[in-house]
């Protein structure tokens, strides 16, 4: 069958949880894709654990367990922010590395951690900061990149580059300083011999619009770019974290990976957005956003034919429902997304009122986005109910001098659903 990768959707592994990795990246071994990423919680903001889940299509995520647990003290003890997961490869040694950004819960205690493992899925061992003149990195956001030859860097947020030690365990040197005042959430690739980083603006939680810089020599001169999504759609509603190469049946294309933050229900709201890169002539873009397309060939999903399923409300504990068959295929969940957007549950109960899947559902969106809401996963052949539910609630948070943002209203906006085979539609 054709796999399809579901945009600004909650992906739900084999068990049919939840896919629970934020400020993700990705590395390839052989045809197995490893997503690592935040493992959030719903209510705070704590560090959770590093989640690692394997794919080899982006549609059937295999929960491999924690890479990294919560440590008993120290960076990643009780009360301590990780965050932005990366994962390389040592050239020399064969290990895995992984990178963190970890902090206090007020970020003022910024440093990168490093974790060691023997295997990609493994159990990673904390080893402590990373160092760099023997110095912790005193940094928050952080990417890597591995260039053509195996060296990796560590990307830092405002612009610096480092280049790691062939053990990816040490910040060995200074290649590039400074290079993106304000920017945050750096992710780089290499294109036609060009390096292309990017950065996001620093808005906590918040979408801005991101943009990028090249450089034809990683040390520089980097030469500010622009935006690489249009202008005013907040890069299509996401925060970049991550580029990595994707194999197609059209060859190796560049994948932009990026957050759609749901704040404080990060755990089950918060999405990720996978778009192809475009390059042409030294420039970068994501053409076009689409809510769901196919890795294989790039085409994008077209919407099936959506039955009607109305229902607006703020008010905690209003619902709608609606009865579907399904012979073993998804149940699909449309409404509008807007900066007045609150959370929804949503559940699909088999014939017996048993809850067979659920996911809380933002429709908040600081640039109105109407489409899809909700994927389930395939189910057996049978009858379902479909029911939603507002919580009456939305995602606000505050960045560090008070400023808030987020939703403005707590609205649950559906206007259909499709599934196959007939559906009658009813109140709860
Ligand atoms: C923006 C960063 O990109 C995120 O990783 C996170 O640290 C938030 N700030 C916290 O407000």
């Amino acid at each position: 069958m054709e796999r399809v990768i579901w945009n600004g959707v909650p992906w739900f592994d084999r068990d049919g949880n939840v896919v629970n990795a934020h400020g993700a990246c990705i590395v390839r071994e052989g045809d197995v894709y490893y997503l690592f990423g935040e493992y959030k919680t719903n209510d705070e903001n704590r560090y959770n654990g590093f989640s690692c889940y394997s794919t080899r299509d982006f549609e059937d995520w295999k929960f491999e367990g924690m890479a990294l647990s919560a440590e008993a003290g120290g960076l990643l003890g009780p009360g301590r922010i990780g965050e932005r997961v990366k994962v390389v490869k040592s050239a020399v040694t064969g290990k895995y590395v992984m990178l963190m950004h970890t902090d206090d819960l007020n970020y003022s205690d910024p440093c990168i951690g490093v974790a060691v493992c023997d295997t990609i899925n493994g159990s990673y061992t904390f080893a402590g900061p990373l160092l760099y003149k023997g110095e912790k990195v005193r940094k928050w956001d952080m990417g890597t990149f591995v260039d053509e030859d195996g060296t990796a860097y560590l990307l830092t947020h405002e612009g610096n580059i480092y280049r790691l030690n062939a053990e990816c365990t040490e910040a060995e040197e200074l290649v590039a300083e400074n290079i993106a005042p304000g920017g945050e959430s750096p992710a780089m690739c290499r294109y036609g011999g060009k390096y292309y980083i990017m950065f996001s603006q620093k808005t906590s939680w918040e979408r801005n619009d991101n943009y990028y810089l090249t450089a034809d020599n990683i040390a520089g001169p980097w030469v500010m770019k622009g935006l690489f999504c249009p202008e005013g759609s907040l890069t299509y509603n996401t925060q970049c974290s991550y580029i990595f190469d994707c194999q197609t049946a059209e060859g190796s294309i560049k994948m932009y990976l990026g957050d759609r933050w749901s704040y404080p229900r990060q755990a089950s709201a918060a999405t990720l957005v996978m778009l192809p890169l475009a390059f042409e002539g030294g420039n970068m873009r994501i053409s076009r956003y689409m809510q769901a397309w196919r890795p294989a060939d790039g085409s994008e999903w077209r919407e099936p034919c959506i039955r009607p399923l109305a229902f607006c409300s703020d008010v905690k504990g209003e619902g709608r429902q609606a009865e579907f068959c399904v012979s073993g295929g998804r149940v699909y969940l449309f409404g509008a997304a807007s900066d007045e957007g609150g959370y929804c549950r949503v559940e699909i109960r088999n014939s017996e009122g048993r809850a067979v899947n659920e996911a809380v559902i933002d429709f908040y969106s600081a640039v109105p986005m109407k489409g899809l809401r909700y994927v389930s996963p395939e189910l057996k052949s049978g009858e379902y109910t479909l029911c939603v539910t507002a919580l009456g609630e939305s995602g606000e948070w505050f960045q560090k001098d008070g400023t808030r943002f987020g939703s403005k209203g707590r609205r649950v906006d559906i206007y259909g659903f499709a599934a196959e085979l007939d559906s009658i539609e009813k109140d709860c």
